[in-house]
């Protein structure tokens, strides 16, 4: 997290002004009638990356917390007389379901809107069909048609393309950026290497709920014939995840861009779990059983119910940001070029195992169980943040 002294400069900084507003049903946020107006004739860009962000959410839950926010909000914005942009923080995992329809076991995913009724559908007259539905059933035909691992993730790929038709009724397309994270990590540089907010980090969760299985071994579901070296993490850290996100808006990208550390900066599972097990106390290794190709298997490890995606691999294609680093050309650092393209590593396990305990430490106290349970288990590990 942020220093206390960072915290202040941020608060005292006059180029910054907080609102503390609550997105629901309607547009105004809970904001008094004189800033709406403020907002209304001095904002340029809107970034929306509010979000219940809950695996376990039922899809109802979803359409009051997330889309319903999400479709008043653009609504709203794209009524700025002066708006040049409205970025949507989506997920990488919107399309997930693709896996169960995929030839390969690392599964492709373009840039790009995947309907759910074929190619040929129009994907904004369905988005609206299921909305409804939604809304008044809480599923949807197409929800259920499909193998999503949560309804979180078919959330976003409604959101998406409900945000997409709204712009498109206004004849403002060009303005709609959609960025898809895949899971976010820990900070590569800014505004500290390490920096995180380790609740929000879902690779951190989920390591730290193996962390506390006292057990031998993990059931895990997997398609892949090798899974310890072929089912793959995809680890961005949030810096680049901002840097994708600034750049594609100052370069007027529109529609779906993802922001990941793709096919050269993601891990095998086999390098992330033998990372993990050296954050083990207890003497015996934690071995991972792979099993059922359902991911909804009541046989899965509890959290594995709840994730999912651990054996599964899916082949981001970043071709918007290496589009993008070339149109920057030679006025770039070579290594400002590299954080946007997809060559770092992602540094999870290299320096940042010490935000496993502090998190390790909430769970265990949601089960009720004494913190020294958690020392017992766990090692504080180490991180780069200061
Ligand atoms: N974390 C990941 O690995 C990951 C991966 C892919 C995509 N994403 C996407 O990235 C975005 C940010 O995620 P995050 O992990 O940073 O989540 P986060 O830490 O939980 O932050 C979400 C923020 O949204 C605010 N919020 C939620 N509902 C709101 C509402 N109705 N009105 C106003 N504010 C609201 C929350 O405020 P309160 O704290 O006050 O509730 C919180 O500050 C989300 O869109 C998420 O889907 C995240």
């Amino acid at each position: 997290m942020l220093s206390a002294s960072q915290v202040t400069a941020l608060l005292q900084n006059s180029s910054v002004t907080i609102l503390d507003g609550e997105l629901g049903d309607t547009a105004t946020m809970s904001l008094s009638e004189e800033t709406l107006q403020l907002l209304k004739s001095t904002v340029h860009i809107v970034i929306h990356a509010a979000s219940a962000v809950n695996l376990g959410s039922s899809l109802r839950e979803m359409s009051y917390t997330d889309m319903a926010p999400s479709l008043c909000l653009i609504r709203y914005a794209l009524k700025f007389p002066n708006l040049e942009r409205f970025v949507f923080v989506s997920t990488a995992y919107a399309n997930a379901h693709l896996r169960k329809s995929s030839t390969s076991s690392d599964v492709p995913v373009e840039e790009k809107i995947y309907p759910l009724d074929g190619e040929k559908e129009d994907y904004y007259a369905s988005a609206v069909q299921a909305w409804k539905q939604v809304q008044r059933t809480g599923s949807s035909e197409e929800y259920e048609a499909h193998d999503f691992p949560w309804p979180y993730g078919y959330g976003k790929h409604l959101s998406e393309r409900l945000l997409l038709h709204q712009a498109s009724e206004r004849d403002a397309l060009d303005k709609l950026l959609i960025i898809r994270p895949s899971l976010i990590g820990p900070a590569e540089e800014f505004p500290v290497p390490g920096f995180a907010s380790p609740h929000s980090m879902s690779s951190t969760r989920l390591a730290a709920a193996y962390m506390l299985h006292p057990g031998r071994r993990i059931t895990l579901a997997t398609r892949c014939k090798d899974p310890h070296t072929e089912s793959t993490i995809d680890e961005v850290p949030v810096d680049v995840v901002v840097d994708r996100l600034l750049v594609h808006t100052a370069l007027g990208t529109a529609g779906c861009v993802h922001a990941v550390s793709g096919e050269k900066g993601r891990q095998s599972v086999e390098d992330w779990w033998r990372a993990l097990n050296k954050e083990r106390r207890l003497p015996w290794s934690l071995k991972l059983v792979w099993d059922s190709e359902d991911w909804h298997s009541p046989g899965l490890h509890r959290s594995e119910r709840i994730s999912k995606i651990v054996g599964a691999s899916y082949a981001f294609s970043e071709e918007k940001t290496v589009q993008a680093v070339r149109k920057l050309g030679g006025g770039v650092d070579e290594k400002e070029k590299m954080r946007l393209g997809s060559f770092f590593r992602a540094l999870f396990f290299g320096v940042e195992t010490g935000h496993i305990y502090p998190v390790a430490l909430q769970m265990a106290r949601k089960k009720n169980w004494p913190a020294c349970s958690v020392r017992l288990l766990c090692r504080k590990g180490k991180t780069a943040a200061t």
